[in-house]
């Protein structure tokens, strides 16, 4: 089994961005734990993050036929990209979106996703621990279809 997890712009500044809001763990402590739930769940997972809209874009379309299962958090993205929904809606592949925050309690344009709109559950407010969620909940998922 193969899960792609995505990360979106600033999601690489982890530790250093509103350490009140996203917690004090950095980027790197994320991909360690990425790294040992694929280890302890026996998958493979491939990390991406980028800063550019049309980069995520063209990486969900090459998962296409390429992965089982994508975990993803678009950041600000989520709040206005209809491309990023549509592409999650044209390769049909099971997603979760991850939020470390808790979106909805905080600004009202943050409650609105498009992404949300193409997965099958949403994490938010968990910390970096709702991807280890995200990544359980997929293999469950995926296992049972
Ligand atoms: C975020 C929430 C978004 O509103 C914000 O723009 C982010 C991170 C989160 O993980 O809590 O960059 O997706």
């Amino acid at each position: 089994m193969k899960i792609l997890v995505i990360n979106g712009p600033n999601i690489n500044m982890l530790g250093i961005r509103e350490p009140n809001i996203y917690g004090k763990q950095t980027f790197s402590d994320l991909l360690t734990l990425i790294h040992d739930t694929a280890r302890e769940l026996d998958i493979e997972v491939e990390q991406y993050q980028s800063n550019h809209e049309g980069l995520i874009v063209d990486k969900i379309q090459q998962a296409y036929g390429n992965v089982d299962g994508i975990v993803i958090n678009p950041a600000a993205y989520t709040h206005t990209s209809i491309a990023i929904l549509d592409a999650l809606k044209a390769v049909q592949i099971p997603a979760v979106e991850v939020h470390i925050s808790d979106v909805d309690s905080r600004e009202s344009f943050r409650s609105i996703s498009y992404a949300g709109l193409a997965c099958f559950k949403t994490i938010s407010g968990q910390g970096i621990n709702g991807y280890r969620q995200a990544l359980l909940l997929l293999v469950s998922h995926l296992s049972n279809t």
